[in-house]
Parts: C-alpha cells; sequence; structure tokens
C-alpha cells in the first residue's frame, strides 16, 4: 500500500523530523517520499533526506488540493495553521485528506482531536474529524508514562517541573546554545542571546512561552489543559513548572502524582511494562535512569527514579521522564496517527 504525502514546514526542526520519520516507516506509507513544501524563503532548496535529495516547493493551498493527499503534515506556526488547516482537508478527487497540525491553533477546538496514537486514537472516528492536532510535546512525552497509571491507579493531583531541550525553540535555539558554549570557551563571558530570554550556556531559564493571567506561562498551561483533553477527564489536577535548560535534545520532566487507589513503585513498574512506546530505566544503584542524552533520536519515553511519595505517601509517587520531543513528542506522535489510520 502507498499514501500520497506531504510534510509543510520541511525545513524546521519538527518538519525535518517527519521527513525522517516517513522514511523509517515506508513499510506502512510505501517508498515514494513525501511532497515538502514550505514558505518562499526556503522554496528551490534542496534537502539532504534519507529518501536522497529533495526540493522543497512554495506552499500553496490550491496546489495541494489539488494534489488530493492522504495525509499533510503541518509544522508550521498557529496563524498559519488556522488560515490553511481546514480548507486542506478537501481536495479536488473528493477523497478524505487528513491534516494532522503540530500547531496549537486546533488543540483546544471542542470539534479537533487531540491525539496521542496509544491513548485516544478513538477520538477521530468518536469526532469524525478530519483536522487532527497533534499535541504539545511537553504534554505527549508525560502522556505517555502517566495514562498507563492513570489507567489503574486513577490520577488525582499531577505535579510537573520540566527540563526542556533548547531544540524546543527550533534549530535556531541549538544555534544559539552551541554559538553562546564557543563564547564561553574563548572566554567571552556574555554570549549575545536572541531567541531565548537571557543567555542559556551554564544557565537555566524559568520561563517558556508567555506568561497567562493567572502567572503561568502558556507551555505550562499546555500540559493542564491538554492532558485533560488527551486523558478525556477535567478531573485531574495538574501544576506545572516550565524550564528551559542548556541540553540539545529531549525533554525531561520531574513528576509528582497523587493517585485515588493505593500505589507503590513496584506497581508502577508492573503496570508500565510492555506499554508501546514506554521503557522503565531505573536502577538507581548502578546510575540508570532516563537522559536527555540516552534519550535523543530514540522512539520511547524513559521512566526512571520512580519513588513513593514522601507527601501522599501509599497514594502518590515521585517519577522521572525523559523523551526526544522532536520525534516521540511531535514528529514520530504524527506519523503514528497516520500510521494507525492506515492500519
Ligand atoms: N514549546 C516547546 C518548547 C516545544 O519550547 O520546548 C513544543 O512543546
Amino acid at each position: 500500500m502507498s499514501s500520497k504525502i506531504a510534510v509543510v514546514g520541511c525545513t524546521g526542526a519538527v518538519g525535518i523530523e517527519l521527513v525522517k520519520c516517513c522514511h523509517a516507516r515506508k513499510s506502512v506509507f510505501g517508498d515514494a517520499p513525501p511532497d515538502l513544501y514550505a514558505s518562499a524563503r526556503s522554496a528551490g532548496k534542496t534537502l539532504d533526506t534519507p529518501y536522497g535529495p529533495l526540493t522543497v516547493v512554495e506552499f500553496n493551498v490550491e496546489t495541494l488540493k489539488a494534489k488530493a493527499y492522504d495525509f499533510i503534515f503541518l509544522a508550521v506556526s498557529g496563524g498559519f495553521s488556522l488560515e490553511n488547516a481546514i480548507p486542506l482537508t478537501t481536495n479536488a478527487s473528493g477523497t478524505p485528506t487528513y491534516v494532522i497540525d503540530n500547531s496549537s491553533a486546533y488543540r483546544y477546538h471542542d470539534e479537533v482531536p487531540l491525539v496521542v496514537p496509544e491513548i485516544n486514537f478513538d477520538s477521530i472516528a468518536a469526532l469524525d474529524s478530519k483536522l487532527i492536532a497533534n499535541p504539545n510535546c511537553t504534554t505527549a512525552i508525560a502522556a505517555m508514562a502517566l495514562y498507563p497509571i492513570h489507567q489503574e491507579f486513577k490520577l488525582k493531583k499531577l505535579i510537573v517541573s520540566t527540563y526542556q531541550a533548547a531544540s524546543g525553540a527550533g534549530e535556531p535555539g541549538m544555534q544559539e546554545l552551541l554559538e553562546g558554549c564557543k563564547a564561553h570557551v574563548n572566554g567571552d563571558a556574555r554570549p549575545d542571546n536572541k531567541i531565548f530570554s537571557h543567555p542559556l550556556p551554564f544557565n537555566c531559564i524559568p520561563m517558556i512561552d508567555k506568561l497567562q493571567e493567572n502567572g503561568y506561562t502558556k507551555e505550562e498551561m499546555k500540559v493542564a489543559w491538554e492532558t485533560k483533553k488527551i486523558f478525556g477527564t477535567d478531573d485531574i489536577k495538574v501544576s506545572t513548572t516550565a524550564v528551559r535548560i542548556p541540553t540539545l535534545r529531549a525533554h525531561a520532566e520531574a513528576i509528582t502524582l497523587e493517585t485515588e487507589k493505593d500505589i507503590s513503585p513496584q506497581a508502577v513498574v508492573d503496570c508500565l511494562k510492555g506499554k508501546p512506546g514506554v521503557v522503565v530505566e531505573d536502577d538507581p544503584a548502578n546510575n540508570v535512569f532516563p537522559l536527555p542524552l540516552t534519550c535523543s533520536g530514540r522512539d520511547d519515553v524513559s521512566v526512571g527514579r520512580i519513588r513513593q511519595s514522601l507527601i501522599f505517601d501509599n497514594k502518590g509517587i515521585d517519577l522521572f521522564v525523559c523523551g526526544d520531543q522532536l520525534l516521540r513528542g511531535a514528529a514520530l506522535n504524527a506519523i503514528l496517527i497516520a500510521e494507525a489510520i492506515v492500519t
């Protein structure tokens, strides 16, 4: 079987991962490469991809509708998605085009499913929607680890502290971190910062995204809003502190959770065993735990440092989660949604 696929925003960090994931899953989607689209600025460029060199074409909504794609992956800004995502779900031949949008534009619309395929794939059919929202990467990573625990022990409260890599701000974020590190090595103690609000090397920045009226940032509130929508409940209380740290890739999160039912570290290990996309790496005596360096480029979410909570006792757990946010938290999640639709 083969699918006609387009990646819009193919030159960004998530767009590049989307192309790599299409190739990695070509047994599902077929050998043909996706068509690559971007703004006029990037049109005409040739990208090195696992398929070989591919040329980027300027995005135009009518061009895409005429091509009657099976799947269009959007890795673009929210404003672009608001304008284009819904028109792209209909095409010239009348066949279904599924549009999977990585921006936050439609995530909180009741009629648009917000999907982590291992958790709530059914919501696509339930809402009969061709537009599907891909979650915030921090949320998707935590959700993979937390949903099995929720199913078995019913989550009541989550306290989340994030450690988010520079690549959460895209390729320019990684470049700023690398250039800043070089500047330090060369003896310039004050590297420039344009992408981040402060220099990131040898630092951490406890504010990601725009401040909301309640004093939390949008990134922090996304974890609350999106976890509830993906899990299909308003009954979990979520409070988050989102922090940028000087790693290049893979977001980590320290999570304290309170449950309705009694829970223990061994029960968490047992409950996560064999769950798709999740691995337990928890042998602290031998320094084995989730790390951004070892989670980068990996498809699964790693869970470790699983401890009985000293606050919630036998109804609480502390744990540490890490996953590649460009891959598992974004591109791979989108590809797995499409794969589940195809198969
Ligand atoms: N907004 C995230 C970050 C990336 O800045 O790290 C996607 O969640």
